[in-house]
């Protein structure tokens, strides 16, 4: 494995697993990889500069530096400087200044600077890591696009037992070889992905809509990009933080509003993911003023939407592939599996509202893929990252075209 000519920034923070952070940037530069330390103020505590500097072959950072003109500017030229900008350890302390922007030290100006991805170790006591705050923070992160290397159970330093130690430095170079290789995995591909709910209006201030917050197409999108892929989003109304500017965004309301937009670009697209809860059905008309309290009911009549994935479907060219999601209470498998050829899907990926840890709004979805080709496999209840990983997996098992 190589990272010849790949520029590393390693942020290492204050905490006891900093003493590994020197046996990482050898295991870095013995890969061929340029590796530029930075150091917050605590991490001189645990370890010395000269031994990173003396391993990296170059000075650590530790402070904002003027430049020759007396411009502080350092930490700009290092977050474009970097193919990827990793810190190990990182602590709870530098973790929630990242998720909240805080900017008071060199590490985290850099870290808000940085145009490439972030990858994160922490390492911290095993209640500092269940800690909700903590875990409200790494989520922030995530749905940020930045990936976390959780952290391994064992023994801690307090001389507790359990989950909190930094991933082993051998660990962190497999993950660090597989995001540059996996760069190449969607190289040139184009994918679009319509996520969230549609919001149908009923008058100016109501619509009907549904609970779908976005996450599981957020992850899919921060997958894609990882994987080197040109992300098209297409997005009905959602309020979660996220990067827009990783992808070609678009903001949409309604189900038409969102068929245009993905019926505008579906022609250049290798791969169309349709992950949006879409409206199936929409008021025949849009009342022009806000509708009156006056009668003891109110009856409204509503007309089918366009289905997106269908009308998409018609008109598949060969080499794209289409996946489609189902979110089903009942006969779950049967009504699945009659989308995915009624929508001519590749694939179609199955979560249920009836298996906890599933479905709308969690962190969390459990999943059942099926292929068109036949065959399927079922996943546990994981994050919503790692479930987009496998719903990538099985993609890239697909045959195209088919
Ligand atoms: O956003 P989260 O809170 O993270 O929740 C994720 C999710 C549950 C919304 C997501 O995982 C999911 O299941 N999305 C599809 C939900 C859905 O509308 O399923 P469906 O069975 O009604 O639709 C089948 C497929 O056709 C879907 O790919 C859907 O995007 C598409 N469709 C449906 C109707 C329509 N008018 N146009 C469409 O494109």
């Amino acid at each position: 494995m190589s990272l010849q000519g790949k520029r590393i920034i390693l942020g290492v923070t204050g905490s006891i697993a900093a003493y590994k952070s020197a046996h990482l940037t050898r295991l870095l530069i013995k890969s061929g990889a340029e590796v530029q330390i930075i150091m917050s103020a605590s991490a001189l505590d645990f370890i010395t500069p000269l031994t990173l500097a003396t391993l990296s072959k170059r000075p650590v950072l530790v402070q904002f530096q003027k430049d020759e003109t007396g411009v502080w500017n350092n930490h700009v030229e290092l977050g474009l400087w970097a193919d990827l900008f990793l810190v190990a350890p990182i602590s709870a302390n530098t973790i929630a200044k990242f998720a909240n922007g805080l900017c008071d030290n060199l590490l985290t100006a850099t870290y808000l600077s940085a145009r490439c991805p972030v990858m994160i170790a922490p390492a911290m006591d095993l209640d500092m890591y269940q800690h909700p705050s903590l875990i409200a923070n790494l989520n922030r992160l995530n749905s940020f696009g930045n990936m976390i290397l959780d952290a391994e159970s064992g023994e801690l330093a307090s001389g507790l037992s359990g989950q909190g130690r930094m991933m082993e430095p051998e660990n962190i170079l497999i993950r660090v070889n597989n995001f540059f290789k996996q760069k190449e995995d969607f190289k040139n591909k184009k994918v679009l992905i319509t996520m969230g709910p549609t919001q149908e209006a009923i008058d100016p201030v109501r619509f009907i809509s549904n609970h779908s917050s976005g996450k599981m197409g957020v992850a899919l999108a921060n997958a894609f990009k990882d994987k080197g892929a040109e992300v098209f989003v297409v997005s009905g109304p959602i309020s979660l933080e996220v990067e827009r500017n990783r992808f070609h965004w678009t903001d949409v309301r309604s189900a038409k509003e969102m068929y245009s937009a993905a019926l505008k670009i579906h022609s250049m697209m290798d791969i169309c993911v349709f992950a949006a809860a879409v409206a199936d059905y929409a008021p025949a008309e849009i009342a022009p003023e806000k509708i009156k309290k006056s009668d003891s009911e109110l009856t409204l009549k509503m007309v089918k939407n366009v289905d997106i994935a269908f009308e998409l479907g018609k008109i598949k060219k060969p080499g794209q592939l289409h996946v489609g999601f189902a979110l089903e209470t009942e006969n779950e498998a049967e009504n699945a599996k009659a989308k995915l050829y009624k929508k001519n899907f590749n694939l179609i990926v199955l979560n249920s509202m009836k298996e906890s840890g599933a479905g709308f709004q969690l962190d969390t979805n459990k999943v059942h893929i099926y292929q068109s080709i036949g065959g399927s496999i079922s996943s546990e209840v994981a994050d919503k990252s790692k479930i987009a990983e496998l719903i990538i997996d099985q993609i890239k098992l697909a045959p195209i075209g088919v």
